[in-house]
């Protein structure tokens, strides 16, 4: 059929044609940005899911949703080496001279950046060409102490006042947010422990891979108590023939209802799947309705797809050795694994794989679910594994 009428859209941080499936998570955030506007204690929120569950895309719709409801937004994405205040420090300055041109009397969005000087100034961070601009001088004593879980708090106290002086609220969404280190979580989580205590209107969504045992201490009951952390999965057998049926019918299109079975049957519901796998039946269709023998005739073409689009670029960036570990967690039942398991599947001491996981969850292929555990951070990924390398001996 016409690929140019193609509704799917596969691609990280593509946006569905249908955003199916996630009414619960999405009504969540209405209320959190209504209650938090108004001056109410609300638990911000940590998406937390595999890669290609749609996360980055309902952080979109979310920062969309709070523009709607007259927040202030900055979206940030975390990736490995660069800090959190390097991230930060550039969307604040553009908000806080963004209040500060807006109408209304008081100078709190002048001390905001007052405080980000002195913020920018004490963690000495390279922004490249950062510079704040303007003749204020720093606030000295205001989140410069050069420790990030005292200055961060100060930061957003100074940057949800002056959003307060104006009437509006700030969401701060943040992506990948796992990318940050225990100290820069710790920070987040402290930073929004002030913003409750003071009722102060900024509210914080992210999204990536848990996050929870990678605190520890203090950090880890704050995080518990000021977060949910709404559990981003493949979407039910119905939601998923939603996604798939709704953008068809849109385009003036059909599809059989054994064929939107199969596909729902073999992405596990997964959403990157679906669209893989939309895009693709219709292309391989001549006319409506996309079949059931149109399905199993692009299969081929979807798994090298996927291989060649999802799976073998992570799969490149890694050494023999990182493939091996993988490799021996494919061996094992899908799922989360203990560290021991997957030593006694290489057969080496436990001990001596600690580089290795390490170097891998720092790539993002894997994560640790809960401590001492390991898990796949991509769907179906073992399967995937067993195709790269079929024989695995120890
Ligand atoms: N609820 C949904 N229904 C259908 N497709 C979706 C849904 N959420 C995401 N997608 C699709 O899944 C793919 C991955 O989404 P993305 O937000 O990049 O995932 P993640 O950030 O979790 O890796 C994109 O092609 C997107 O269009
Ligand atoms: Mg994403």
């Amino acid at each position: 059929m016409d690929k140019i009428r193609n509704p799917f859209s596969p691609g990280a941080g593509s946006p569905p044609p249908e955003l199916a499936g996630r009414e619960g998570v999405l009504e969540q955030a209405r209320v959190l940005l209504g209650r938090v506007k108004a001056g109410r204690p609300e638990k911000s929120m940590l998406l937390t899911g595999l890669r290609g569950v749609g996360k980055t895309v309902l952080l979109n719709e979310i920062e969309r949703m709070a523009q709607a409801a007259g927040y202030r937004s900055l979206l940030i994405e975390a990736h490995d080496g660069k800090s959190l205040a390097v991230l930060l420090a550039p969307p604040l300055r553009r908000l806080l001279f963004e209040l500060d041109r807006m109408a209304g009397a008081g100078d709190k969005a002048r001390r905001g950046i007052a405080v980000l000087k002195s913020f920018v100034s004490a963690i000495k961070v390279r922004v490249g060409e950062f510079d704040i601009g303007i003749d204020i001088e720093p606030e000295t004593g205001a989140a410069d102490s050069g420790d990030l879980e005292l200055d961060l708090p100060s930061l957003f106290v100074a940057v949800a006042e002056a959003a307060k002086e104006r009437g509006v609220a700030v969401a701060i969404l943040i992506d990948e947010i796992q990318y940050f280190n225990a100290g820069e979580l710790s920070a987040l989580v402290m930073a929004m422990h002030k913003m409750q205590q003071r009722q102060l209107p900024l509210v914080l969504v992210g999204a990536g891979l848990p996050i929870l045992p990678a605190l520890v201490g203090e950090s880890k009951s704050y995080a518990e108590r000021l977060f949910s952390f709404p559990d981003i999965g493949p979407l039910p057998t119905a939601a998923a023939i939603q996604a798939l049926r709704d953008p068809v019918r849109e385009a003036g299109e059909t599809i059989d209802d054994e064929a939107l079975e199969e596909i729902a049957r073999l992405t596990h519901g997964y959403p990157y799947f679906l669209q893989e796998w939309g895009y693709q039946a219709w292309n391989h269709a001549d006319a409506s309705p996309i079949s059931l023998a149109v399905v199993q005739a692009s299969s081929a073409i979807v798994s090298e797809r996927l291989d060649s689009n999802f799976f073998r670029v992570r799969f490149d960036r890694l050494t023999p050795r990182e493939q091996r570990f993988l490799r021996a967690m494919a061996e094992l039942e899908p799922g989360r694994h203990r560290t021991g398991d997957i030593a006694a599947r290489l057969a080496v001491k436990i001990q001596s794989m600690g580089p290795v996981r390490a170097s891998l969850i720092k790539k993002g292929m894997i994560y640790s679910p809960s401590h001492g555990d390991m898990a796949f951070t991509v769907p179906l990924f073992d399967e995937f594994m067993r195709r790269a390398i079929p024989h695995f001996e120890a």
